[in-house]
């Protein structure tokens, strides 16, 4: 009695441990084996490589069952606005979905209500399942944010670009201003190097919308290190809302891949102390649990 109460705690804690300790060394190696790739790939094989990463099987399922549960009833089951609530989605392309919910403007309580810039409903990476489901279904519109090289972008030509372009609506501050009819163009303080870049390309409610020819891509970079650099106030370090999931994030998603692991195996080592075994052990799946409500607070501290 006594011996099996005792296994019956130890035998978890020890896997935990184990599990922890693995993990541990697993997040490691994804550090060392991140930081010595990185130097050796172009920026373009780099980019390639994420953009095919970007899109896996399990990524648009997840996206579909998000945009059934969160967004079907006002756009339409194939995000076409047949509903008459909302506009169709079809063919905006991946950047302008992830901008209305990096900016918590979607989802919506109710058809009438007024995108407002909210803490968004999703993490990050249901963000991009979401964004590239609606994307999958007509090519076109505006893509992710790309990486940006905000190294050697000018910051002079940046201001002078803004003052131009965006002031006008924006304030040269960036403190946002009333537009006519009763519309309102938001401050800039707090969006992410990828919100600007996306704002800029799909033109959201009465933004316009400035194409490459507007724009070129290098006057945009300079523009949005402008932007995020000048009129911001420095923001979330983690990458929410960035086109990219950097070191943290892989670090987070490892952490908690890790614990879930654990978690899992002591209540399957516990439970077979007890039971004979029935279940398959590795029926943990791999739902957005772990990767949900931790991430999305990052952009709390920002
Ligand atoms: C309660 C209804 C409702 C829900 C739920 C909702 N939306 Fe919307 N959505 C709207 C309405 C209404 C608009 C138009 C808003 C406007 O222009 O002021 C809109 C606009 C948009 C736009 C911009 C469209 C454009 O033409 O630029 C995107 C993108 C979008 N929604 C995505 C989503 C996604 C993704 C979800 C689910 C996470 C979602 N919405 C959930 C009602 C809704
Ligand atoms: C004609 C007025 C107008 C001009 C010009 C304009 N914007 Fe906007 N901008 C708006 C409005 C209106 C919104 C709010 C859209 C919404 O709420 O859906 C907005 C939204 C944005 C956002 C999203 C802000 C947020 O709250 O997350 C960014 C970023 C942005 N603009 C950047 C720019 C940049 C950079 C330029 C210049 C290249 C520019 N805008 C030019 C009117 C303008």
């Amino acid at each position: 009695m006594g011996l099996r109460l005792l296994r019956k705690i130890l035998v978890p804690f020890a896997a935990l441990v184990l599990a922890a300790a693995i993990a541990t060394i697993a997040m490691g190696h994804t550090h060392s084996t991140t930081a010595a790739s990185t130097p050796s790939m172009s920026p373009e094989a780099m980019q390639l490589a994420s953009l095919a990463s970007q899109t896996t099987k399990g990524q648009l399922a997840e996206g579909y069952q998000l945009f059934a549960a969160h967004c079907s009833f006002c756009h339409g089951t194939r995000a076409d606005g047949t509903t008459g609530i909302a506009p169709n989605l079809q063919g905006l392309g991946a950047g302008t979905v992830d901008l209305w919910l990096s900016t918590g403007w979607m989802p919506l309580k109710t058809p009438s209500a007024q995108p407002e810039n909210k803490v968004p409903s999703f993490s990050p990476s249901q963000i991009r399942a979401i964004a590239m489901w609606v994307a999958s279904l007509r090519p076109g519109g505006v893509p992710l944010a790309p990486k940006l090289d905000l190294k050697s972008a000018s910051l002079s030509t940046g201001f002078s670009l803004f003052t131009l372009n965006c002031a006008p609506c924006h304030t040269i501050t960036g403190a946002g201003d009333a537009l006519a009819d009763g519309y309102h163009a938001p401050p800039l303080h707090g969006i992410s190097a990828a919100q600007v870049w996306e704002a800029v390309r799909s033109g959201p409610q009465n933004m316009p919308i400035f194409g490459d020819r507007n724009i070129t891509p290098s006057q945009l970079e300079d523009i949005v290190r402008y932007v995020t650099q000048k009129i911001e106030h420095p923001q979330n370090p983690g990458g929410l809302g960035l086109g990219g999931v950097g070191p943290v994030a892989e670090g987070f998603l490892g952490l908690f891949a890790g614990v879930g692991a654990c978690l899992a195996a002591a209540y399957w080592v516990g439970d077979r102390t007890e039971r004979e075994e029935e279940e398959d052990p590795h029926g943990h799946g791999t739902d957005h649990g772990p990767e949900g409500p931790e991430t999305a607070p990052e952009g709390a501290h920002a």
